[in-house]
């Protein structure tokens, strides 16, 4: 039996076990991260080989600004003796290798400890072996459970919350009814009940404007992960890059769709209940939602821009551009050609955002001031 026939098996007895109906997010979490049978437990996931290219391997973009936000944010924390970088959902390991390499270059005060928090049991295996490639020591864990009260952290994550398990909805005769998934003869279909929960944060004269029939989904994991970064930094900045809008933009009429998307073979796919544990699923991040969640934690938010607009201002983004520019060879075209799809609003510079929060009330970073749309983020609770 393959391992997504065992997946499939695994799935369809736990819809049995529930009376024949679970919520999407129990469906997405299994299909992503089933131990051993999981998407991110596969090997072929990230790369020109697998299903998605993420910018932790498009050259060292990423890192430079997140270099740039490091070095600000150790100002910030009055520039400890000693620090901690941590890592959630770092993937393959590159970002965090690229990052501490260009730290080091960059004169910067190496952590006291690195720590990596990766999910996936074949990721971590993976990273492993990169770290010790690169003589790096690097602390692994599977979830932040044994990490509480550290001291002047950097955190930082790219493409995380996107990964997290959703619940979806649709809006039918005006009210909300909860899609989940039912098992059928010819494979896994949608099933719809009554919203019995409460669903998502979302201000009524949005929804006044919903037409029938409109499809969405929430994110019920950012609130559980704002509260466990709040128990394991006690002081510190969080940096988080990821798609989505502002909860506004999220739940406009128009996007009467919602936003989950499966990918698989660099192709973007409609149908994300098909051959689960073949391919990623993802819904983008509301980051009203993520924002107001860490506010209920006390994590305070400093600046919201987009990616294109934060890489574009970075001083070692500029750096590098100038430098590579003036090269001229083959290889510096492609990382220039990488540079763009990052930043240029039809790339990844427009839906990519960038929220730093943190513990305290910090000022936002000088070098982004004219960037920051913090204050389109509709902070006040819904209404
Ligand atoms: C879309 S991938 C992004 C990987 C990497 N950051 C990159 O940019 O290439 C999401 C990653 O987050 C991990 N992940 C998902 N939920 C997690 C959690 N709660 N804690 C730690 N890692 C998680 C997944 O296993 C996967 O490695």
């Amino acid at each position: 039996m393959t391992r997504q026939h065992m997946l499939e098996n695994l799935i369809c007895r736990e819809i049995e076990a529930c009376d024949g109906w679970i919520p999407f997010d129990r469906f997405m979490e299994l299909a992503l991260y089933a131990p051993g049978l999981g998407y991110y437990e596969r090997e072929r996931v990230f790369g020109a080989d697998g299903d998605f290219v993420t910018a932790a391997e498009m050259g060292s973009w990423l890192a430079s600004g997140l270099a740039d936000l490091v070095k600000w944010s150790l100002e910030q924390l009055g520039k400890p003796g000693q620090w901690v970088l941590i890592e959630q959902g770092g993937g393959a390991g590159a970002t965090l290798v690229r990052l501490l390499l260009l730290l080091e270059h960059l004169g910067v005060e190496p952590p006291e400890r690195v720590i990596e928090i990766e999910r996936s049991a074949w990721l971590r295996n993976r990273q492993q072996e990169l770290f010790e490639r690169h003589g790096l020591s690097v602390e692994q864990y599977a979830d932040a459970a044994a990490l509480t009260g550290l001291e002047n952290v950097v955190f930082f994550s790219n493409e995380l919350p996107d990964a997290f398990p959703v619940r979806s909805f649709r809006w039918r005769h005006e009210r909300l009814w909860e899609r989940g998934v039912v098992c059928t003869d010819s494979g896994f279909a949608w099933h719809e009940v009554p919203m019995t929960l409460e669903g998502p944060e979302i201000p009524d004269r949005m929804r006044s404007g919903w037409p029938d029939g409109y499809i969405s989904e929430w994110n019920p994991n950012l609130d559980p992960w704002q509260r466990d970064l709040a128990s394991m930094i006690k002081r510190g900045i969080m940096i988080t890059v990821d798609y989505g809008y502002r909860c506004r933009e999220y739940y406009r009429p128009g996007r009467a769709t919602g936003t989950l998307m499966a990918h698989h073979r660099h192709t973007a796919q409609e149908d994300v209940l098909a051959a689960p544990g073949t391919r990623d699923i993802t819904a983008h991040v509301d980051f009203t939602a993520l924002a107001r969640s860490g506010l209920r934690y006390g994590i305070r938010p400093l600046l919201w821009t987009t990616q294109g607009a934060w890489l574009a201002h970075s001083p070692t983004v500029q750096a590098l551009v100038r430098e590579l520019a003036s090269e001229r060879s083959s290889e510096s075209m492609t990382m220039l050609a990488y540079a763009k799809r990052l930043m240029l609003p039809t790339g990844m510079g427009e839906l990519f955002k960038l929220l730093v929060q943190g513990t305290h009330e910090w000022p936002r970073p000088p070098y982004l001031g004219s960037v920051d749309r913090l204050a389109r983020l509709d902070l006040e609770p819904a209404s």
